[in-house]
């Protein structure tokens, strides 16, 4: 990101949240299970699949844990009753990864029940690089006991990500492939543009060779020509894979995947915790964070 641009993000931060609010609903489908639901309904007709995300993470007492919980298996109840082709993502930093594992772990395989009891699924979304091993640990642990329903998500940023994907090779893991959203050191994690992307395709391959089943999530033309080229010269089936994106974002790339006859997922975030999450969007778009202070300064 160039200076201006990190100072934007840097300034956003300040602003009234209600200003911040009103673009961040274009990321969020809204602060209620209902409007998601909603939501869901619209994207199913055109064809295209949905994974709900109840915004919250870092939670600090196991109270907001329990409702989080709760909150989850809210939604798998709703898509089973909606009869929606959608699943369930979660962060284990809103199940209480940071305040127990052991109590994280009871608050996931409580939600993996009920996705088993509809036969539904639960992605397990990948933070920030202390929580690495400790959701991967988590994960490998629910497969061990025999949970077939849970996915996890690697990052190609993180130089670590090759030496995860072999391990999680050996048990068949169904993976969500993205680039990676938190800010993370170098010593970590692959900085330019161009490492990451050659990263990407290296565990995409890596992934469809050891023919696990991946969410090739991303919004970059490079990267969604690479995976296409791999899907032909593998002769790939669309049962192997799906791509994702995110609400809001590419609306012409995610019509165009769908019309070219892949399947398609999208993550649609909503409820009451929208900030951080809507911060991140912003550093990774900074010309929304721009109209963010023009509006500021416009009085719109
Ligand atoms: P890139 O950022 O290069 O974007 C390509 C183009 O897409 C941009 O040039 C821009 O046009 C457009 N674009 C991208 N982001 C945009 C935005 N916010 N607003 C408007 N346009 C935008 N990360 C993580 O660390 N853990 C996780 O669990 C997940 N989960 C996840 C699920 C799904 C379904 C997706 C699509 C992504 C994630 N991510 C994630 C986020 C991911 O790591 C990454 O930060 C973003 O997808 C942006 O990377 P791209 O591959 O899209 O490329």
């Amino acid at each position: 990101m160039n200076l201006v641009n990190q100072l934007i993000v840097f300034v956003i931060q300040f602003l009234p949240k209600r200003l911040v609010k009103r673009f961040a609903m274009r990321y969020i489908a809204s602060e209620k299970l209902d409007d998601a639901i909603r939501v869901m309904k619209f994207l199913n007709l055109k064809n295209i699949m949905g994974t709900l995300d109840v915004l919250g993470e870092n939670v600090s007492m196991k109270e907001e844990s329990l409702l989080a919980t709760k909150a989850g298996e809210e939604v798998l109840h709703s898509i089973n009753e909606n009869h929606l082709n959608a699943n369930l993502s979660i962060k284990l930093t809103q199940f209480g990864l940071k305040i127990d594992e052991e109590f994280c772990y009871s608050n996931v395989r409580s939600l993996l029940g009920i996705a088993s009891r509809y036969n539904n699924f639960v992605r397990i979304d990948m933070e920030d690089s202390p929580t690495t091993s400790a959701t991967l640990k988590l994960y490998e642990r629910l497969r061990s006991e025999g949970y077939e329903n849970v996915g996890v998500v690697i990052q190609a940023n993180m130089r670590r990500s090759e030496g995860d994907i072999q391990r999680l090779i050996s048990m068949k893991a169904n993976v969500r492939l993205c680039k990676g959203a938190y800010m993370e050191p170098e010593a970590i994690a692959f900085k330019s543009r161009e490492e990451i992307q050659l990263n990407y395709l290296k565990l995409l391959k890596m992934l469809f060779d050891a023919k696990c089943y991946v969410g090739i999530a991303t919004h970059d033309d490079f990267l969604v020509s690479g995976a296409y080229q791999y899907i032909q010269e593998m002769n790939l089936q669309k049962a192997d894979y799906e791509f994702q994106m995110l609400y809001g974002v590419k609306i012409k790339l995610r019509d165009q995947i769908v019309a070219d006859g892949h399947r398609l997922r999208i993550y649609v975030p909503f409820g009451q915790h929208w900030y951080a999450y809507s911060i991140r969007r912003f550093k990774e778009n900074p010309q929304i964070a721009r109209y963010v202070i023009n509006a500021l300064f416009s009085g719109d």
